[in-house]
């Protein structure tokens, strides 16, 4: 059996990262965590077995240098960035330094230390308003917030990479990821959580008052915006396909990762209501700028190319592993007051 090459996770310590290096690891992958801890959690991935922790940032070109170095790292997975959308609008700099600048530095640490292959965390916010749906790696990209312009930015720059320098990558563009690890290891801690599934789940544990539905006159069954949930166990798997496919000769390439199935906010809090046997008070308000009607994703590109498919498609099993983990993770006021 050929070793495994050391695998290098930016933001391994946030909600996506630490369910890839849970992957890596599982997979036989020897894995170095380099995160600054500004939203990442170091509990999720310290004292793991075969995973190196380096509490660090990206943009620290001298410490990029020597970690690439001292590890022998073989190749990058780049989950580090911003990504609050609403923020980005407000501040776009942050955006651009970090998701950008940020990158570019990682990038060219990468080519000083002949380290040949990147796995991207890209995302569907690059496609901005779909022109149709269900929305296919080939749907134009038009990115309407700086989030997701940061984004197809680092896209571009890294085909113009491996032209350049033949530097391989794989970019996932993912719609919403959602649950948690089915072994409750890890799971989804945004401060502050902006994302549907955690806040209802809040909500369900009497952590918030209620959830906010933002517009109910969108051109949907139920006026409601409809998303495309994607396990986040079945995305770091992905990853580990992606990066086998690269390790295996596969040319520079982007998948969309979603189920190809959507469900409207208020569908979402039905079965969160179901799953979790509590009822969760809805607040009514305006439609929030830039909310497209329907995101749904296209995934049969990595389902052929990766043969990846995903294991737990049922919005119900994505929202029970993410309860599980949020009833472990936030005791209900309920209990700590009885
Ligand atoms: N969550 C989603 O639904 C979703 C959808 C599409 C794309 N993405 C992308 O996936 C990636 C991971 O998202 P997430 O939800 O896990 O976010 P997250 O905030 O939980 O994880 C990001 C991690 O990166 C770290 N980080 C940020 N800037 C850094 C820097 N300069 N140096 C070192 N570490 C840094 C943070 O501390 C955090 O641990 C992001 O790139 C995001 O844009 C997420």
């Amino acid at each position: 059996m050929t070793e495994k090459p050391v695998v290098l996770v930016t933001g391994g310590a946030g909600y996506i990262g630490s369910h890839c290096v849970l992957a890596l690891q599982s997979a036989g992958f020897p894995v170095v965590v380099l995160d600054n801890l500004v939203y990442g959690h170091r509990e999720f991935v310290e004292g793991l077995e075969a995973v190196t922790c380096v509490w660090g940032d990206i943009s620290d070109r001298a410490l990029v240098d020597q970690v690439l170095s001292q590890f022998q790292v073989g190749a990058v997975m780049h989950f580090a960035a911003y990504a609050y959308v609403g923020e980005s609008v407000g501040n776009p700099a942050k955006y651009y330094r970090n998701n950008v600048v940020g990158t570019l530095t990682l990038l060219e640490a990468m080519l000083a230390a002949q380290v040949p292959y990147l796995v991207f965390s890209s995302t569907c916010a690059t496609y901005g308003i779909p022109q149709q749906v269900p929305i296919s790696e080939d749907h134009p990209q038009h990115p309407i917030n700086p989030y997701g312009m940061s984004k197809l930015m680092v896209e571009q720059m890294l085909t113009d990479f491996d032209q350049a320098y033949g530097l391989r990558s794989v970019r996932f563009r993912y719609f919403n990821a959602a649950g948690a690890d089915p072994l409750g290891r890890v799971g989804e801690d945004h401060q502050p959580e902006t994302h549907l599934i955690p806040l209802v789940l809040l909500t369900a544990l009497g952590q918030r008052e209620d959830i906010t539905i933002f517009g109910t006159d969108y051109d949907t069954p139920d006026g409601t915006c409809i998303r495309d949930y994607i396990h986040v166990t079945d995305l770091a798997e992905a990853h580990v396909l992606g990066l086998n496919y690269l390790l295996d000769g596969g040319s520079t390439n982007v998948f969309n990762l979603g189920n190809g199935d959507g469900f409207s906010v208020r569908q979402i809090i039905q079965a969160a209501q179901e799953v979790t046997q509590r009822s969760i008070n809805v607040q009514f308000g305006s439609r929030r700028p830039g909310d497209p009607a329907a995101l749904i994703g296209q995934a049969q590109r990595a389902q052929k190319v990766l043969q990846w498919k995903p294991k737990y498609p049922e919005i119900d099993t994505i929202l029970d592993h993410a309860w599980r983990w949020h009833l472990q993770r936030h005791r209900p006021k309920d209990e700590a007051q009885g």
